[in-house]
């Protein structure tokens, strides 16, 4: 009988040990280790958490490829394909196999855009051309993109253009805040500070900014995070503890938020501010006296584009951010 690689403990000199993987603990003990333990791996998920040079290389070079593809999918979108035909397209300029992307492309055409994690690729091309989401990446020696841009249409309502543009200045300014100390949940309630303002200058939102934040309006127009470590992983290790351990939980109020810790040089971080007409969301809000903070008919007329998402990957230097996602040209 062949002897299993673990049958036979290998001959160590005297120490501690640790086994990290998916395993039982039998196979742990058989070699006097312990298995996954929590201090050991917290420090080598910390190590992750600022990236080298090589690193921040990898991750720029899946966002070139990525963004190839976000502009082919984006005039597939206008010559009037079917979100099938967008993915194919996308997958060509960038050059990859759906098997090798590093998570399910989102390609949501007019209300599809609004289904956040959007899977399904309809073969048909829309009635109307509205609005685009694209939400893809690529992966570069193992290392992952994730951009996400959307697009109007040539049917979209003139509201749609103005709320892209004004996501886009609203992920700019946040952007051009990064910094070492930066707390990234205070970076994340502004975002729904800044969303509350595009929101009360478009009359979307009828009442104050303060309001709309205060009375939960703009959550319900954008209930995701700010975004995200990247790296190895789209949504990146160690988002959620301190430097030494300890766990960083998300407010309450905020619970999709995935980095809750200060930021430092060598993270390299998604910013990815969102507008979304989500009926399960917005319709509690049409109960009660917040109801009348909302314009509905506007709320109406962005339904059928579903959405809007501007995500870019950021690094985080000594004093100050260096954007990786390339323009779209
Ligand atoms: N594409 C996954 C995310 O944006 O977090
Ligand atoms: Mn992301
Ligand atoms: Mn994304």
């Amino acid at each position: 009988m062949v002897k299993g690689r673990f049958d036979v403990p290998p001959a160590l000199p005297r120490g501690r040990y640790a086994v990290i993987g998916d395993v039982d603990g039998a196979t742990a003990r058989s070699l006097g280790a312990e298995l996954n333990p929590t201090a050991l791996l917290l420090a080598l998920d910390e190590e992750r958490v600022r990236k080298s040079e090589y690193e921040v290389t990898c991750i720029g070079q899946a966002n070139r490829q990525a963004m190839a593809g976000h502009v082919a999918a984006r005039d597939a979108f206008l010559s009037g394909a079917a979100e099938l035909d967008v993915q194919l397209a996308y997958l060509k300029a960038s050059r990859q196999r759906e098997s090798h992307v590093p998570y399910g492309n989102i390609i949501g055409i007019n209300a599809h855009a609004g289904v956040l994690h959007y899977q399904h690729y309809d073969a048909t091309p829309p009635a109307k051309q509205q609005s685009l989401l694209v939400d893809a990446g690529h992966r570069y020696r193992g290392y992952c993109s994730d951009i996400t841009r959307t697009w109007a249409g040539e049917q979209a309502d003139a509201l749609i253009p103005a709320l892209i543009e004004g996501v886009t200045q609203v992920q700019q300014q946040l952007i051009a805040t990064l910094r070492p100390g930066v707390d990234y949940v205070a970076l994340h309630k502004r975002m729904h500070d800044l969303l509350a303002d595009l929101l009360v200058e478009h009359r979307i939102v009828l009442g104050s900014p303060e309001s709309a934040v205060a009375n939960g309006i703009t959550r319900a127009f954008c209930p995701h995070g700010l975004g995200h470590l990247l790296g190895i992983q789209v949504h990146d290790v160690a988002g959620r503890h301190a430097a030494d351990g300890v766990a960083l939980p998300p407010p309450g109020e905020h619970p999709a938020l995935r980095l809750t810790r200060e930021l430092e040089a060598g993270m390299v971080v998604t910013i990815e501010p969102g507008l979304y007409v989500i009926p399960m969301l917005l319709d509690p809000l049409r109960e009660g006296s917040v109801s009348r903070e909302v314009n509905w008919e506007r709320v109406e007329r962005l339904a059928p584009h579903g959405g809007i998402r501007i995500e870019d990957n950021v690094l985080v230097t000594t004093d100050a951010a260096k954007n990786l996602t390339p323009e779209a040209e």
